[in-house]
């Protein structure tokens, strides 16, 4: 490779910039206010974990841990991995901390980055963003409930589109175990019919006959036994119990039994938000019950329940999105600049300089002005580039600045963008002078 040729993003890796980066600041807002207004904590994980944590919980059958990890070795032969998903992690941090002493129920909250080695398509990256919540330390309904609620508000004031929720509920692995037996005999019993991937994976993941786009195995699962036939009376009761909470909520759902997810430690509610403003890739949103994972990565039982959503799924299902990204491509950055807090003052450093003693001490006091103002709490920013007076000037009027100081050593000329109007003072009064005349405005 030519050492002159161009180096790229890896496949499937977008980097976040314009437009994007404020989209995401805006979501992370939101987050934050419904789920930290909810009582959710947040937390931050490690990037990569012990490759036995994902494999122990996620599960090694599922597509994430067979076949989609990005799994490599550290300098003392330890298997670590990148993280696919984060509820495994929150788990063992839970475990780690001891946070069963806290009070129950735990609930955390995390916008971070995983990682999939996926095909990469529309909606589908290798390293993606999620926003998720996890609650442990409870089984009571009202937390499944209140955590379906918070994402569709979520979802709401992101103002992701037509959006659709099912529901369903996995009972007991037990449960489980014999239905996936009950559902392994009716496959193998149409065996011919079935697509080769389905066939041959009847013994390690029936469940995933349900997944499929198979025409021959879409109509041998429409009279396939049906896992919520099978389940206990308090694990029906449980989700009977979810429904109602949630039905009473407002938010609208249908019941769909065929519901499958790609994580093994699922046990009773299992929901998942689709929109069909997006293609194929249309999961905007999953999550359940897990019961069980506490105790299978070595805590004391805790049953617990969460959700993630996809941070890029939900900004390409917003009304106002720039439609179906091409296949392949990544969420493209807007050409407008920052759009935050209005610029309250720009700061200039006045005239040429014969000596770099002399532009040192300009720019020192210039930069002692814009920590003073940014202390003081103005919006302030500084000439940073190498433009003349007159070029910074127009620079500060292109970023809206409501006020321009130029200064020059101790003194300073300090304009007011709106009428023109120019005052000459002593440059550490300008901070104190620009508020004053703000708070006059
Ligand atoms: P998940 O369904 O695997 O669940 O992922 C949740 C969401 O992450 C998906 O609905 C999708 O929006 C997004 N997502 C997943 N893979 C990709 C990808 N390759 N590219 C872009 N977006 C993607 C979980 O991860 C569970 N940990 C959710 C959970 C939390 N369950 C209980 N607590």
């Amino acid at each position: 490779v030519s050492a002159r040729e161009k180096i790229k993003a890896p496949r499937g890796t977008f980097d976040v910039l314009g437009e994007q980066a404020q989209a995401r600041t805006m979501l992370e807002a939101s987050a934050r206010a419904i789920l930290e207004g909810a009582g959710y904590e947040r937390i931050e994980t490690p990037t990569f974990e012990a490759t036995e944590l994902f494999a122990r919980g996620v599960g090694e059958s599922t597509d994430i841990v067979s076949k989609e990890m990005f799994t490599f070795e550290d300098a003392g032969g330890r298997s670590l991995t990148l993280r696919p998903e984060g509820t495994a992690p929150v788990c063992r941090a839970y475990i780690e901390h001891g946070m069963h002493k806290r009070r129950q129920p735990v609930k955390l909250w995390y916008l971070s980055s995983f990682f999939r080695h996926e095909r990469a398509q529309a909606g589908r990256y290798r390293q993606f963003w999620q926003v998720g919540a996890e609650a442990l330390g409870s089984d009571d309904p009202a937390v499944d409930a209140e955590l379906i609620v918070l994402l569709a508000a979520l979802l709401k004031e992101t103002g992701v589109r037509e959006v659709s929720l099912r529901l369903s509920t996995l009972g007991t692995p037990e449960r489980r175990s014999e239905y996936r037996a009950l559902l392994a005999a009716h496959l193998r019993e149409h065996e011919g019919s079935l697509s080769e991937d389905v066939r041959t994976r009847i013994a390690t993941n029936p469940l995933r006959a349900f997944d499929s786009e198979h025409e021959g195995t879409r109509s041998v699962m429409a009279d396939a036994p049906r896992l919520i036939d099978h389940l206990d009376a308090d694990d029906l009761e449980h989700f009977s119990a979810v429904r109602e909470l949630v039905e009473e909520s407002g938010v609208a759902y249908t019941v769909d039994p065929t519901l499958v997810r790609g994580l093994d430690y699922y046990t009773r509610t299992v929901f998942e938000f689709t929109s069909a403003a997006l293609g194929a890739q249309s999961g905007v949103a999953g999550g359940g019950r897990y019961d069980r994972l506490v105790e299978q990565l070595g805590g004391n039982p805790t049953p617990a329940t969460g959700f993630a959503a996809g941070i890029e799924r939900m900004l390409l299902a917003r009304a106002g999105a720039r439609g179906e990204l091409g296949a392949g491509a990544a969420p493209q950055a807007g050409r407008g600049g920052p759009a935050e807090r209005p610029l309250e003052l720009f700061i200039i450093r006045a005239g040429e300089h014969e000596d770099a003693v002399g532009a040192q001490a300009q720019r020192r006091a210039a930069f002692a002005l814009l920590g003073d103002a940014r202390s003081a709490g103005l919006s302030a920013q500084m000439e940073l580039a190498p433009r003349s007076v007159k070029g910074a000037l127009g620079h500060a009027d292109a970023l809206g600045a409501r006020f321009v100081a130029i200064v020059d050593g101790e003194r300073s000329a300090l304009r007011d963008m709106q009428d023109g109007g120019q005052q000459d003072l002593a440059t550490d009064t300008v901070t104190h002078t620009v508020l004053a005349r703000l708070r006059a405005l």
